[in-house]
C-alpha cells in the first residue's frame, strides 16, 4: 500500500512539474508573446514528429505556420523564424554585431572542433582568421590552373563516356572535381577522385547516409557525442564499419593520419604555410588548436562543405540546360565570345563578365540553397526588434535561405529556372543580388564562396560548350527540395541527376 502511495505521490510531482514548466513557457516565457501554435510554444514535440519521425518535414510546418500567424512565429519553445527577407541582414549580422551559432544546430554535424560548430563567436572568429586568406579572390585567382588542370580531366572523363556511353551520376562527377580541389587545398595533393574509374561515388552516398542521422542526433545530444568521437580504427579492425560507410570512414582516417603527419612536421616552420594544415599547425596558432582532432574535424568539414554543395549547385545547372535545348544554345552563343573554340580555356575572370553564364549559376544557386537547415543564429547581448516584436537577446532566431529563394515578391515564379530574371534585373537597376542567400550572411557566411564560384564558371563553361547531355529517369522530383535534412533532399529518395553525353560540339 505504501508503495502504491509513493508511487502516486512521485507520478503526481512530475504532473505537476509539467503543468508548471508549460504554464510558464505560455504565459510568462520572454517569447510568450510570439504568434504561434500552443503545441510549438509549449514542446518540442511537433519539431520532434515533423523532423525525426516523418523525416525532415518541420519546414512544411513552418511554411502553414507562417500563413496563418503572419512573417514571425515561435516554432519551439526557444526558437524564433521570420519570414521575412528584409530582416534576413539582421539575423545573419557582420561587422561589429555579435552573432553566435546554436548549439542545439552544430552539435549534430559531428565535428565539434570544426570553425563551423563554433558556437562562440571570438573563438569562431580567431578560427576563420586562420584560414580566411586562402579563400579570398587572389588566392582563389592564383590557383586558378589548378582548377582548369582539373575541368581538363573532367572533359576527358566526359569525352571517354559518350564513346563507353556510359550513364553519368552528375553529382558524383562534380564532386569527384569539388573534392580533388579541396583536398588540393588541405593538404597540397588531390586524392585523385577524378581519375577514379568509378569517380568514388560510394563516398558521396555515405555522406549522404550520415545527414539521414541529422535530426536524430539533434533532438539527442549524446548520441551526437559519441557518434563525433568513435574509435573508427578499431572498428574498422572489428569489421564494424563496412560498405559506403566504411569508405567514410577510410577518408576520415586517412584524414587523421595527414593531421598528425602535419602537427609531427617541422617542414611548414621554414616555409610558410601552402596548404590549409600548414596553416592549422602554424606555430602562431594556440597550442590548444593544434591538436590532432582539431585538424580531423577542420578537414571533414572542408572536404564536406567544399564538396557536396559545388557539386549539386552544378547538377542543378546541368539538369535544366539538360532539358532546355533553347537555353543551351543560347547559352553557347555567348560563350563563343571567349571560347571562340570549344578547345578555348577562358579565365574565369572572362567568364564572369557573361551575363546568361551569371543567370544559368545564381539561379541553380537559388534552387539549391546550399543548406536547407534553418542556421538559426543567437545575438547574445543584443535583443533584436522585428516589427512590433521584442525578441530578447540569447534567442536563437532562423530564417531558412529556401523561404527567401522562393519569396514570389521577389522571385515571381519562384519554381520557375530562369536565368535572364538575373539579367532583367540588372537591366532594370534592381539589387537581386541582395536576395541571394545560398552563402548565407554575415560573420558565418560560407568561407569557400570564391572557390565554389570560380569551380562552377570554369565547370560550367566547359560542359556547355563541349557536350550535349540527355537525362536519364531523372524528372524534377529527383531535385526539387522536399526534405530539410540540413541538407536538401528530395521527397523520395537521394538527389541524383543521372544523364548520358549524346555529343560533342566540334565548332
Ligand atoms: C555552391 C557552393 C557552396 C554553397 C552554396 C555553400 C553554402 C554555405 C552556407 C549556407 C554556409 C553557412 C552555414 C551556416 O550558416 O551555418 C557555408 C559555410 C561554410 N562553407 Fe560553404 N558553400 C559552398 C561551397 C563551399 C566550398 C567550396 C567550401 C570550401 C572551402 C566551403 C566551406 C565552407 C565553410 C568552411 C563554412 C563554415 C564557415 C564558418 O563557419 O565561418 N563552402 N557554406
Amino acid at each position: 500500500m505504501a508503495y502504491v502511495s509513493s508511487i502516486s505521490t512521485i507520478l503526481a510531482g512530475v504532473v505537476a512539474y509539467f503543468i508548471a514548466r508549460y504554464t510558464y513557457r505560455l504565459f510568462f516565457h520572454p517569447l510568450s508573446k510570439i504568434p504561434g501554435p500552443k503545441l510549438a510554444a509549449i514542446s518540442y514535440l511537433p519539431e520532434f514528429c515533423h523532423d525525426v519521425v516523418r523525416k525532415g518535414m518541420y519546414m512544411w510546418e513552418i511554411e502553414k505556420m507562417h500563413q496563418k500567424y503572419g512573417p514571425i512565429i515561435r516554432i519551439n519553445p526557444r526558437e524564433v523564424h521570420i519570414k521575412d527577407p528584409a530582416f534576413y541582414e539582421e539575423i545573419y549580422a557582420g561587422g561589429m554585431r555579435i552573432r553566435q551559432k546554436d548549439p542545439a544546430f552544430t552539435v549534430a554535424l559531428l565535428t565539434p572542433g570544426a570553425m563551423a560548430s563554433t558556437n562562440d563567436h571570438e573563438r569562431h572568429r580567431q578560427r576563420r582568421g586562420v584560414l580566411s586568406n586562402f579563400f579570398s579572390k587572389k588566392s582563389v585567382t592564383d590557383l586558378e590552373s589548378v582548377i582548369q588542370d582539373k575541368v581538363d580531366t573532367l572533359k576527358e572523363r566526359f569525352n571517354r563516356a559518350l564513346h563507353e556511353e556510359t550513364v553519368l551520376s552528375l553529382p558524383s562527377v562534380f564532386a569527384a572535381l569539388t573534392a580533388d580541389m579541396i583536398t588540393h587545398y588541405c593538404h597540397g595533393e588531390s586524392r585523385g577522385y577524378l581519375i577514379a574509374p568509378d569517380f568514388k561515388n560510394n563516398h558521396m552516398e555515405a555522406l549522404d547516409s550520415l545527414f539521414t542521422l541529422f535530426h536524430i542526433n539533434r533532438f539527442i545530444p549524446p548520441l551526437a557525442h559519441l557518434l563525433s568521437r568513435l574509435p573508427l580504427e578499431s572498428m574498422k579492425k572489428w569489421g564494424i564499419l563496412s560498405g559506403t560507410i566504411g569508405e567514410l570512414v577510410d577518408t576520415r582516417l586517412q584524414t587523421r593520419q595527414r593531421a598528425a603527419e602535419a602537427l609531427q612536421s617541422t617542414e611548414k616552420k621554414t616555409t610558410g604555410p601552402v596548404t590549409l594544415f600548414d596553416a592549422l599547425t602554424a606555430d602562431s596558432v594556440p597550442e590548444e588548436e593544434r591538436t590532432v582532432n582539431r585538424l580531423e574535424d577542420e578537414a571533414s568539414v572542408l572536404f564536406g562543405a567544399g564538396t557536396e554543395t559545388t557539386a549539386r549547385t552544378l547538377s542543378i545547372a546541368a539538369f535544366y540546360l539538360a532539358k532546355n535545348q533553347t537555353l543551351l544554345e543560347k547559352l553557347r552563343g555567348e560563350l563563343k565570345i571567349v571560347m571562340p573554340s570549344p578547345g578555348s580555356k577562358p579565365r574565369w575572370s572572362q567568364l564572369e563578365k557573361l551575363p546568361l553564364l551569371g543567370g544559368v549559376i545564381q539561379e541553380a544557386l537559388r534552387l539549391s540553397y546550399g543548406l536547407s537547415g534553418r542556421l538559426a543564429r543567437i545575438a547574445p547581448t543584443e535583443n533584436l526588434v522585428y516589427k512590433d516584436h521584442l525578441i530578447p537577446a540569447g534567442t536563437p532566431v532562423s530564417q531558412a535561405i529556401y523561404f527567401v529563394h522562393h519569396d514570389p515578391t521577389i522571385f515571381p515564379e519562384p519554381e520557375k529556372f530562369d536565368p535572364e530574371r538575373w539579367i532583367r534585373a540588372s537591366n532594370d537597376g534592381t539589387n537581386l543580388k541582395k536576395y541571394m542567400v545560398s552563402f548565407n550572411k554575415g560573420s558565418r557566411q560560407c568561407l569557400g564562396m570564391n572557390l565554389a564560384y570560380a569551380e562552377m564558371y570554369l565547370t560550367l563553361a566547359m560542359f556547355a560548350r563541349n557536350f550535349d547531355v540527355d537525362l536519364v529517369n531523372t524528372t524534377e522530383d529527383n531535385i526539387r527540395l522536399g526534405r530539410d535534412m540540413a541538407l536538401p533532399y528530395p521527397y523520395e529518395g537521394r538527389f541524383s541527376v543521372r544523364a548520358r553525353v549524346t555529343g560533342i560540339i566540334s565548332y
